[in-house]
């Protein structure tokens, strides 16, 4: 696996974003709640104002040419702010093919978000893990992450469509 690349997400790349999304929500046994569509995901990546950005692991496969290539992992990042420590990059989704892991691409790709958070002055990467990930959890925290939510006892919050909805309508 030496050779795999890479690479900021092109257009062309949003089935493949598409099937690792879904790959990662199976993974986290929450399959039925990727309700995205290639649609979406192309328009609110590659606008003028994109929404998200991806990154993508690419390596080569071998078909008769020799000359096609595979995207096995990416992650989907963007960046936030935080009004007490400024500019954050927000790590999203996050997911290596299962073929493909223990090769080192994983955290290839948190040194590159790491240099890019670096390089446009973030104070911090964020995340959240769900808590029966164990292996993801310590795969972090060997590079460095803290628990937050248990540290200083935060909580995510979500207002769902319907009460927006409810609240924009009483405007
Ligand atoms: N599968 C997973 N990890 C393995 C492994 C295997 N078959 N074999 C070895 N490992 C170890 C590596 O030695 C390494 O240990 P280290 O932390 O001491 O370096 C670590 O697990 C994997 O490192 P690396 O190869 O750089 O990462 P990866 O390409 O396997 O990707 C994840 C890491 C977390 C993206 C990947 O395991 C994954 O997609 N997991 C499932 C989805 C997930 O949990 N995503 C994160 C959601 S928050």
């Amino acid at each position: 696996m030496a050779n795999y690349i890479l690479r900021n997400a092109e257009p062309r790349d949003v089935p493949d974003i598409l099937r690792l999304i879904k790959e990662l929500a199976k993974y986290e046994e929450m399959e039925e709640k990727v309700l995205l569509t290639e649609k979406e995901l192309l328009e609110d990546g590659f606008g003028d104002h994109p929404f998200y950005h991806c990154i993508v692991a690419e390596v080569p496969e071998g078909d008769q040419n020799g000359n096609n290539n595979a995207v096995v992992g990416f992650a989907m990042y963007y960046f936030t702010y935080d009004p007490w420590i400024g500019k954050l990059l927000y790590l999203e989704d996050f997911y290596v093919m299962e073929t493909c892991r223990g090769f080192g691409i994983g955290s290839q790709i948190l040194r590159h978000l790491s240099h890019m958070a670096v390089q446009t002055r973030c104070s911090a990467m964020h995340f959240i893990v769900a808590e029966n990930n164990q292996a993801s959890i310590e795969f972090y925290k060997r590079r460095g992450a803290s628990d937050i939510s248990l540290e200083e006892g935060w909580r995510l919050f979500k207002i769902n469509k319907q009460h927006l909805l409810k609240m924009s309508a009483e405007e």
